[in-house]
């Protein structure tokens, strides 16, 4: 147990409150446990031989790229059609993935590998140029030259014995980066969004009641890192779910003696493919790379992108009641209510406390007449108790994870002793996604899933499965070292096929704590249980922005924070950040505060219920900004440096961001603040609150009162809102003079088809001009602002 461990293990135990004293001397008993099991199935220490690639012998060039030989491995590099560039050493090929959507993307037939200088071999594409040196060094560059990245040769270590362990080689790779590069990505990460030196684990984890911005890893962790530097943007991933750590060093321009230092990155997996896929181009044209190989994220329905009421604590359908009321008698815009585990019966997933919930579709028809829905919460940990239909159905199809010697695996949970579905495997996914069907007939609309990293409590070591339990992984089988990254993204998988399938009229609604690279193609996620205080404000931004970079757009924190009781100016701050996130949530721990925004006196209600009702505004706005995601992969919040990555200032800027091409949000992170500087990208900036323009590039200082955040809109935009009567309007901001601008809206028809409108905007005799693309008249009022 190394020291990160022990501190985490000593938050578990005395997090008694929330988990109570009965639940700790469990988790003691399943540490043991699990610590044993791990111990008879470890293949002991394993004699091990490290291998380099050894001098190059030869080409195959093939469609694409082809093979370079080494003396002790081969490298494969290929080029897709779309441009993307694969990697694959010791024979790795792409599939199978996890991560990828769909079938391997063509190659693109009009490149080869070719002899290079030095004894090397290139390609060369439209896009890149791969250098292949004859050690193995890997340069990918821009098409005229300029390295964008240089992957030296590889390192592995061979188990003697392989059939020890099935683990393969554990390997490493270091990469050098532009010096003037900046690291982003790597999943949800509360020290971001810019990743500092340090190490980062890939290794999907509960830190155990709440965490703070630099606990790391968190729960969603994922092998993508987005690099930004002069040269250009690349995106690379590393497709391999093994536990894995990645330790990187920004560089330095004229460090010693005038030279540059590179950026350097380290790659330490314990076992799995070498493989990796590199994206690279603008911000923008990066992300729709990766959106392409892994899949356009799942547009949620129209009213989860309104306000969302959680609370863990929910006693009974009178207290939602009550809620909810709350909301409607001050005019407050409500759109979903979550219930948390204690509406189980005894917090058994898919069942119901009919004590204290006795009419779940009563309530949920009373509270849809007000626009109000219900998204229920779903933990994998099935209670493991004989004659509980969902055990006994589960045990018969033997959908549990079992250990080596079959047996189920065991772990603690809130249910108490719990077995866990084994989502790599197809059919526990259908068997898994059937008992949906009891939630959408108890009445919910969406689904929020928990505890998947999966976590088990323990009082010490990992609080997650043992490493030697059994997985089918699509048939291949293997352990959970390699399965547990991606349980997460297969529990996504089973739960959006299975929503599909049962109520094929709407977009299934699902987010979940933990996932892997490619969730968005099921749902979205949230920042988990992030610590109140000022610090956790600020890294439930820096979680959202890095998620958005690795691919999955649709996130927000547990507004409030998780714990205790935030101070009324902290929960509004967190309240107007929160309203231009994807998810606008507000939720907190069984013994926390209270979220209501009624709870903090009369001017905290004032404020949050302007920002509430700015959100449904702005609606359109987010119905347009969650299909683009889809079809472009851009996220909705977006870092300020997304259209102009040249900009260093911008690139170091974390404390802002664009949701979509619009708006510049910039959230009061710091206590006692009334004003607070914006660092603006190039062009003219409205301040929306007064209207006044600023130019950019350049920072600017903004009044940031009590009642609202700076809020910049970009001169030229159409923002599409909802107007009084509920319809769509566009607000335009005037371009600077002799500029044009534009915009797009998507319309949605209900069902799956959306329409994307298009406007431009420009200067016709001293008036602002808007047309709409391919019709006479816009369609739509127009009010145009910044005159
Ligand atoms: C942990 C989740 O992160 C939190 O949001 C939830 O309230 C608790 N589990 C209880 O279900």
């Amino acid at each position: 147990m190394d020291a990160h461990d022990l501190g985490r293990s000593v938050k578990w135990v005395t997090s008694f409150r929330t988990v109570g004293a009965a639940r700790v001397l469990r988790s003691v008993r399943a540490a043991w446990w699990r610590r044993r099991v791990d111990a008879a199935e470890a293949p002991g220490p394993v004699a091990e031989r490290a291998r380099v690639p050894g001098p190059a012998l030869g080409a195959d060039p093939e469609p694409g790229g082809g093979v370079v030989r080494f003396a002790r491995s081969s490298l494969r590099v290929r080029v897709a059609a779309g441009g993307a560039v694969f990697c694959g050493w010791d024979g790795a090929a792409p599939e199978p993935s996890y991560a990828l959507a769909g079938p391997v993307p063509e190659v693109d037939e009009r490149v080869m590998l070719e002899p290079d200088t030095d004894g090397g071999w290139r390609v060369v594409s439209e896009r890149l140029l791969v250098v292949v040196s004859r050690h193995g060094t890997v340069e990918v560059r821009t098409p005229g030259g300029v390295m964008l990245r240089r992957d030296q040769p590889p390192r592995w270590w061979d188990p003697v014995d392989a059939a020890a362990d099935r683990a393969g080689p554990r390997w490493t790779q270091r990469s050098e980066v532009p010096a003037d590069a900046r690291f982003f990505g790597l999943g949800g990460r509360s020290a971001g969004p810019r990743l500092r030196e340090g190490a980062y684990r890939l290794w999907n984890t509960d830190p155990g009641g709440s965490f703070e911005p630099g606990d790391d890893p968190l729960y969603l962790t994922m092998p993508v890192q987005l690099v930004v530097a002069d040269a250009g943007t690349h995106l690379v991933f590393h497709d391999n779910s093994w536990d894995g750590r990645v330790l990187l060093w920004e560089g330095e321009e004229g460090a010693g003696s005038g030279h540059d230092r590179p950026g350097r990155c380290e790659l330490r997996m314990t076992g799995g493919p070498l493989r990796y896929w590199v994206v690279a181009g603008t911000p923008a044209r990066v992300l729709r790379g990766w959106a392409g190989l892994t899949g356009g994220a799942a547009v949620p329905p129209a009213w989860a992108l309104g306000h969302h009421h959680a609370r863990w604590g929910f006693g009974s359908e009178a207290e939602v009641r009550r809620v909810v009321a709350g909301y409607r008698e001050r005019g407050l815009p409500l759109s979903a209510v979550h219930l948390d585990i204690d509406h189980y019966r005894g917090h058994r997933v898919f069942t119901v406390d009919r004590e204290r919930f006795p009419d779940l579709p009563g309530l949920s028809a009373e509270l849809r007449k007000d626009g109000v829905r219900l998204v229920s919460i779903v933990d994998p940990g099935v209670k493991a108790e004989p004659g509980w239909e969902v055990y006994e159905a589960g045990a018969a199809a033997g959908a549990f994870v079992r250990d080596g010697r079959g047996r189920p695996v065991r772990g603690e949970v809130w249910a108490g002793t719990s077995v866990f579905p084994d989502f790599t495997d197809p059919a526990v996914r259908r068997w898994w996604g059937g008992l949906y069907a009891e939630r959408l007939a108890e009445g919910f609309a969406g689904f929020w899933h928990d505890m998947n990293e999966p976590a088990a409590f323990a009082a010490f070591g990992e609080h997650t499965l043992p490493r030697s339990a059994r997985h089918a992984l699509e048939g291949r089988g293997g352990d959970h070292r390699e399965a547990h990254n991606v349980y997460a993204l297969a529990m996504a998988r089973a739960g959006y096929e299975a929503l599909r399938e049962l109520r094929p009229d709407e977009r299934p609604f699902l987010f979940s704590r933990s996932g892997w690279a490619g969730l968005q193609r099921y749902g979205g996620t949230w920042s988990g249980d992030v610590t109140t205080g000022w610090p956790g404000l600020r890294a439930s931004l820096s979680l959202v922005l890095g998620l958005g970079l690795c691919g999955v757009p649709f996130s927000g924190p547990d507004v409030g924070g998780f714990t205790g009781s935030p101070s009324p100016e902290l929960y509004l701050r967190w309240f107007q950040l929160g309203s231009y996130l994807p998810l606008f949530r507000t939720h907190a721990a069984i013994s926390a505060g209270r979220r209501e925004p009624w709870e903090f006196g009369p001017e905290v209600l004032e404020h949050a219920g302007a920002a509430l009702r700015e959100r449904m505004r702005l609606l359109p706005y987010f119905v347009t900004l969650a299909h683009r995601a889809r079809v472009t992969g851009a996220p909705y919040v977006r870092p300020v440096w997304w259209r102009s990555p040249e900009d260093r200032a911008l690139r170091d800027c974390e404390d802002a961001f664009l949701l979509g091409d619009a708006l510049l949000v910039a959230p009061v992170l710091e206590p006692g603040a009334d004003r607070r500087a914006v660092r603006l990208p190039r062009g003219r900036w409205y301040d929306t609150a007064t209207g006044r323009p600023h130019e950019g590039p350049g920072q600017v200082l903004l009044d940031a009162p009590l009642a609202r955040i700076p809020v910049l809109a970009r001169a030229g935009a159409v923002l599409p809102v909802a107007g009084a009567d509920g319809g769509v309007e566009l607000e335009v901001w005037a371009p600077a003079a002799g500029r044009t601008g534009g915009g797009v809206l998507v319309v949605e028809d209900g069902g799956e088809e959306a329409e994307v409108v298009r406007f431009t905007t420009g200067w016709r005799d001293g008036v602002v001009m808007v047309e709409r693309e391919g019709a006479a008249e816009v369609g739509f009022p127009v009010r145009v602002r910044g005159v």
